[in-house]
């Protein structure tokens, strides 16, 4: 697999985040992409916000949402949630929703409805504060990760691209070694 380190500032639109919105622009391919957690990004077909108060085209707790597209069917899936249980409790109490699932197992019911629906050989392009990705045990294969600095005590942002099933021509054993010598 191919890591790369960029720097940029924080900014809660992860899709402004310069090296972020370059790695988007390059390996968002096809034109069948869901966007759970949208907020106000356009960069899918098909976008989705609990929250009323942004551009997305529905307004669907992200596991519903998910549920309503076929098996295999989409190019590719942006997975951008809260990246902790706690930032999840904020948005909802931003928003004043009260959802009774806010558990670190609702991430996993996420994952696994995104599996389902990424047709062999799509993508998935994760965010958050790991490279858990979607996961080997749900059928995805990393193919690159972009880790975004923000200095200060900041976490990085990390960006895992990954493709469901066999389908990458990757050698990743050596690609591994050729980017760790560079
Ligand atoms: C990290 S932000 C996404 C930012 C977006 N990718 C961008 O670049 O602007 C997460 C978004 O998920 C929404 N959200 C949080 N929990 C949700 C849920 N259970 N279902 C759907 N949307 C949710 C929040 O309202 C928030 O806008």
């Amino acid at each position: 697999m191919i890591i790369e380190r960029s720097w940029s500032m924080p900014n809660s639109l992860t899709f402004s985040i310069k090296p972020i919105k370059l790695f988007l622009e390059q390996e968002i391919l096809g034109s069948e992409w869901c966007d759970p957690f949208a907020r106000n990004s356009k960069l899918a077909k098909y976008t989705n916000d609990l929250n009323k108060n942004t551009k997305a085209k529905s307004h669907l707790e992200a596991l519903e949402f998910l549920k309503s597209f076929e098996d295999d069917s989409l190019d590719g899936v942006l997975f951008d949630p809260p990246y902790s249980t706690r930032q999840m409790k904020e948005v909802y109490d931003s928003i004043g929703i009260h959802l009774k699932d806010t558990k670190s197992s609702v991430w996993t019911k996420w994952k696994e409805e995104i599996s389902r629906i990424v047709k062999p050989g799509g993508r998935v392009i994760s965010f958050g504060w790991n490279s858990g990705g979607i996961g080997k045990n749900l059928g995805f294969k990393i193919q690159k990760i972009l880790l975004v600095a923000h200095g200060g005590i900041h976490n990085d942002t990390i960006c895992t691209l990954e493709i469901k099933g066999e389908y990458s021509n990757f050698n990743s054993t050596n690609q591994t070694k050729l980017e760790l010598m560079n």
